[in-house]
């Protein structure tokens, strides 16, 4: 696995929101994703940016070229420090929100892309790693 481009920006507000999202998509162009794939990632990585801003007040966005395999692919990592998922699975299901949400951040993401891992910690924390590949 090589890494070939890297960037990282720190997601405290709505137009840092912007800003991640608007990265996400310019390193999909970059690598010449198809159009639904790069809806893909995209959607999938606002819904993710988007719940670090509601529930866990924030974190970083790192996203990375990758290429393994002969295959290129582009990673999206979110990484906060908030109240993390207290049950990861109830969280990936279809209509649970602490919020009174539609709840379908989550599970919507996880359809949308290749790869999905969720890891978190009550009280410390939360990771979200999305990751498509080129086809
Ligand atoms: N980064 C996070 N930190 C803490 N809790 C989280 C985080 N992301 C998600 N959750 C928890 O998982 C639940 C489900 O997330 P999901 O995105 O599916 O739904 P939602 O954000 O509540 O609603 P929607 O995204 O549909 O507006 C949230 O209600 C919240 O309790
Ligand atoms: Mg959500």
């Amino acid at each position: 696995m090589k890494l070939i481009k890297e960037k990282k920006i720190r997601i405290k507000n709505e137009n840092d929101f912007l800003n991640g999202r608007g990265l996400v998509k310019e390193l999909a162009e970059e690598i010449e994703l198809s159009d639904l794939v790069k809806t893909k990632i995209t959607t999938a990585s606002s819904e993710i940016l988007r719940n670090m801003l509601i529930h866990g007040k924030g974190g970083v966005i790192i996203i990375r070229i990758i290429e393994k395999d002969n295959k290129i692919g582009l990673e999206v990592i979110c990484k906060d420090k908030g109240v993390g998922i207290p049950d990861k699975e109830l969280a990936l299901q279809k209509g649970f929100s602490t919020n009174k949400s539609l709840g379908l951040g989550l599970p919507g993401a996880k359809n949308l892309v290749d790869e999905f891992q969720l890891k978190s910690e009550l009280n410390k924390g939360t990771v979200v790693k999305l990751m498509v590949w080129k086809q």
